[in-house]
Formats: structure tokens, C-alpha cells, sequence
């Protein structure tokens, strides 16, 4: 596995280059599709009137404002992130929305300065550390009295038909590609809950409580399924796993992935099913 400062090195040139850019061009879409995740995590978060609350990995903030809304004017939502482009982005939305009560900071967890909080948040924004145990340490320090931590992360590849199915489509056009590592920092890292549990409980906080959270997603984000399509290819592994490859693997591939999505296709919408962890935990 690489090494954590490799990792970080990757992962910031990534959120601040092509990825981070396509992220904000994709966002509003993204938004569409995991709005049902958002309400289950601001659920499960159960944000109260006045609280501070920080939001891990917040990118372009859609759950950010959400937590926002809910702790109201005297609450405050400090919103963490390594990516610029995303950040910015986030910005613009909570000021063309009128809330005023959001920190932006492009700050790595790991090592930032936390205001007491009392509320620890993330949507799918802690799998990408290069050390999880001494970001989630540091994360812990920050912890007010009676603080909680309330994240949500993907379950496993095979869990998670929605990035499966469009993976599975164009891997056969494609050179192999090395095995994935378990639990490497990425998408699934957090997939595996003895992993979890181990990460956190060495970190300083309790032993954490997971629940499944299955739903089906609208990859189509209601827009038919070129827009399914579209999105696949653009965002995660699929993209990457595309990029640099002659343009007729890229259009026999993509023909391939639409196939593959058409029997989901319901209307203008594309539905397939996901699969997360709501974990919930506090300072031990
Ligand atoms: C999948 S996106 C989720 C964004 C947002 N929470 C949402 O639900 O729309 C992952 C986010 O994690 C951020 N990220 C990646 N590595 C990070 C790190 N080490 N520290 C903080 N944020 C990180 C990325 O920049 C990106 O904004």
C-alpha cells in the first residue's frame, strides 16, 4: 500500500485538479441522486437548534447547508475541506441560498485547529486519508463535552450495484487492472466495520454503532438515461479507468455501459441500488 504521505500528496492533487473540477460541474446532478442519502444522514445526525457542528470533507456542501438550515443562525457549521475548486463552489451556493452561517475552511482533518464542537459530520469525505487514525485522532481533540460523530460511507463494490453494473460494463474493454487493496484509502475504505471500529476506537472514540442504510439511486438524477450515462463515465471509477485510452475503446465501452444501464431505466429516471453504513460513535 502506499504510504499515507504519498496518499495525501494524490488525493490533493486530485480534489484540486480534474477531479475536483468535474465534481463541481457534476454537483448539481450528484445532489439529485443522493438527496434521499442527505435526509437520512441529517436524520440520523439529528442536528439541534444552536449547535456547532463540523462537516468532514464537506465539497461543494450539500449536506453542509442542510446541517446548516437545521442548527439555525445560532449554530454554526464549520465546513472542512482539502479541495479549493469545492470549496469555492460551496461558497457560492450557501451565499446565492443566504446562509450565512457556514465556515469554509480548506483545511486537512488531520492536522487543522477545531473549535469545540458538538457534532462531527461527514457524507462519504473521511475514506480518503492517508493516516485515518491520527486524522480521526485529531478529529477527537477538537470533540466538545458532549459531542457525537454521525458519518455515512459506502458498503461494499459488491453491495452497491449502481457503481458495480458500470464498472463491470467496460471492464471488459479495458487492460486488467491491479487487485484492489483492501480497505486503501478511496471509495470503500470504509466498507469493512471490524476496520472501522478499528480505526476509530484507536483514534479515542467509542466503539461505533453502524447501521444499513440500502436504498436504490437515481443515476439519471431524473434526466434520462444518456445523463445515467454521462455521469458514470464522468465521476469515480469508470472515469479514470477510461482516461488515456484510445477513442474507440472509450466509444465501444460507453456503448457498452448504456446496455448495461437500460434495463434500470424507468422513465427519465435510472435506478439502481446502493448500499451504506450510517455510523454513529462518541468520544470514548
Ligand atoms: C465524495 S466527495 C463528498 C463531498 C460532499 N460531502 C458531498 O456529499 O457532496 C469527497 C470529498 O472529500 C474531500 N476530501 C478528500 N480527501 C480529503 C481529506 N484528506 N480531508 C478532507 N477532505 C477530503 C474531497 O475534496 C471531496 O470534497
Amino acid at each position: 500500500m502506499a504510504a499515507p504521505e504519498e496518499i495525501n500528496a494524490d488525493m490533493l492533487a486530485f480534489w484540486n485538479g480534474n477531479g475536483g473540477y468535474t465534481w463541481v460541474a457534476r454537483q448539481e446532478h450528484t445532489d439529485i441522486t443522493l438527496t434521499p442519502v442527505t435526509d437520512a444522514l441529517l436524520a440520523f445526525a439529528a442536528p439541534r437548534t444552536g449547535e456547532r457542528v463540523v462537516d468532514i470533507g464537506c465539497g461543494c456542501g450539500a449536506p453542509t447547508l442542510e446541517f446548516a438550515r437545521a442548527v439555525g443562525p445560532s449554530g454554526r457549521v464549520a465546513g472542512l475541506d482539502i479541495s479549493g475548486p469545492m470549496l469555492a463552489e460551496g461558497a457560492r451556493r450557501a451565499n446565492a441560498a443566504g446562509i450565512a452561517n457556514v465556515d469554509w475552511r480548506k483545511a486537512d482533518p488531520a492536522t487543522a485547529a477545531l473549535d469545540e464542537y458538538d457534532l462531527l459530520t461527514s457524507a462519504f469525505g473521511v475514506m480518503f486519508f492517508g493516516d485515518r487514525v491520527s486524522a480521526f485522532a485529531n478529529m477527537r481533540r477538537g470533540a466538545g463535552p458532549n459531542a457525537r460523530m454521525a458519518l455515512v460511507c459506502w458498503r461494499t463494490l459488491a453491495e452497491n450495484p449502481w457503481m458495480e453494473v458500470p464498472m463491470k460494463a467496460v471492464a471488459q474493454y479495458l487492460p486488467p487492472r491491479p487487485k484492489p487493496v483492501p480497505n486503501a484509502a478511496g471509495m470503500f475504505a470504509f466498507a469493512d466495520p471490524q476496520h472501522v471500529t478499528e480505526v476509530l476506537t484507536a483514534a479515542g472514540w467509542a466503539r461505533p454503532h453502524f447501521e444499513m442504510l440500502d436504498m436504490d439511486l437515481d443515476i439519471a438524477a431524473g434526466r434520462g438515461l444518456e445523463e445515467a450515462v454521462a455521469q458514470s463515465t464522468q465521476i469515480g471509477a469508470v472515469n479514470s479507468w477510461l482516461r488515456n485510452q484510445p477513442a474507440e475503446i472509450v466509444s465501444a465501452a460507453i456503448a457498452s455501459l448504456r446496455e448495461a444501464l437500460a434495463p434500470y431505466a424507468d422513465g427519465a429516471s435510472v435506478r439502481l441500488p446502493g448500499a451504506m453504513w450510517l455510523i454513529s460513535s462518541t468520544p470514548a
